[in-house]
C-alpha cells in the first residue's frame, strides 16, 4: 500500500532516570529500526542533553533520527548549564526542539530566545522542530490564532531559508488526555501552511503534539495536511509507540 510518509518525533521529556533513557534505546534497537524499514515513517527519538551521544551511538544505522530537547540561544560562553547547537551538532543529532511550552514555562523563554536559538540550529546544520500552541485560557477566549502567529513571527524572521518542523501543541492537550476536535486541528494545520508559505525559501513541515496515543491517533490520521506528530508520554512504551507509527485506519476523522 503505497502512504503518505509520516514523520513521528519521540520526546521523551526528563521522563527516563539513571540510565534508563540508553537502555531504552538498547533495548528497541530492533523494534525502531524494523518500524522503519516497515512503514517507511520517519522517526526521531528526543532523549534528555545527557543521553544524546549514546542514544545517537546505540541508534547508529538503524535508520532512526536523533534530535536533543532543546538549545542555547548563543554560540558559546559564560552560559552555565546549557547546551550549544554546536555540541549537538557534534553528538551526531540533526534535529532540535525549540520552544516546547514546559521550556517556555520553566525556562522563562520568550520568543526573542526561541528564534536566536533557531538561528544557531541553522547555523550548524540542525533543523529546529519548534513547538507553538495556545494555552487554555486563550483557547477558551478563540484567541489561537493570534498566540500562534505572534510565536511565529519571529521565528521565521530568524530563518528565511532552510527546513523547519513546526509543532502545534496546544498547552492544555499536552498530558492531559484532552485533544483539539479534527474540525479545529485542520483549521489550524491548514492557516499553518497558508502562513508559512509566505517564507518562499522555507521548507516546511507541520506536525501535531499533545495526547497522541494508540487511540487517539486514528482521530488525527486523515488529516491531509498534517505530515506527523509529537509525542510524549505514549512515546515511553514501545509497543504504544509502535501502534502509533504503524496505524492504518485512515478513515476515522470527520
Ligand atoms: P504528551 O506530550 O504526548 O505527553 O501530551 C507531548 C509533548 O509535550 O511534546
Amino acid at each position: 500500500m503505497s502512504h503518505k510518509q509520516h514523520i513521528f518525533v519521540a520526546n521523551w521529556k526528563m521522563y527516563h532516570t539513571g540510565d534508563s533513557g540508553i537502555l531504552f534505546a538498547r533495548q528497541n534497537k530492533k523494534e525502531f529500526q524494523d518500524l522503519v524499514e516497515q512503514t517507511g515513517h520517519e522517526v526521531i527519538l528526543c532523549p534528555s542533553s545527557i543521553d544524546l551521544r549514546s542514544v545517537v551511538q546505540e541508534m547508529q544505522e538503524s535508520g532512526v533520527s536523533i534530535g536533543a530537547q532543546d538549545c542555547s540561544d548563543a554560540e558559546q560562553g559564560a552560559y552555565t548549564g546549557q547546551i550549544s547547537a554546536s555540541m549537538i551538532k557534534s553528538a551526531g543529532a540533526s534535529f532540535c526542539l525549540v520552544g516546547h511550552s514546559e521550556t517556555r514555562l520553566y525556562g522563562g523563554q520568550t520568543d526573542h530566545m526561541i528564534a536566536a536559538k533557531i538561528k544557531q540550529l541553522c547555523a550548524h546544520g540542525i533543523i529546529p522542530i519548534l513547538c507553538i500552541g495556545e494555552d487554555r485560557q486563550a483557547y477558551e477566549q478563540g484567541r489561537t490564532f493570534e498566540t500562534i502567529s505572534r510565536q511565529l513571527a519571529l521565528a521565521l524572521e530568524s530563518m528565511r531559508q532552510g527546513t523547519i518542523y513546526l509543532a502545534y501543541e496546544p498547552v492544555w492537550a499536552i498530558g492531559t488526555g484532552l485533544i483539539p476536535s479534527c474540525k479545529e486541528l485542520d483549521d489550524v494545520v491548514k492557516w499553518l501552511h497558508g502562513h508559512v508559505h509566505r517564507s518562499p525559501m522555507l521548507t516546511w513541515k507541520i506536525l501535531y503534539g499533545g495526547s497522541v496515543s494508540e487511540t487517539s491517533i486514528e482521530s488525527f490520521a486523515a488529516l491531509e495536511g498534517l505530515d506527523g506528530f509529537l509525542i510524549g508520554g505514549a512515546s515511553l512504551h514501545i509497543q504504544a509507540f509502535k501502534k502509533i507509527v504503524s496505524w492504518t485506519d485512515l478513515s476515522n476523522c470527520r
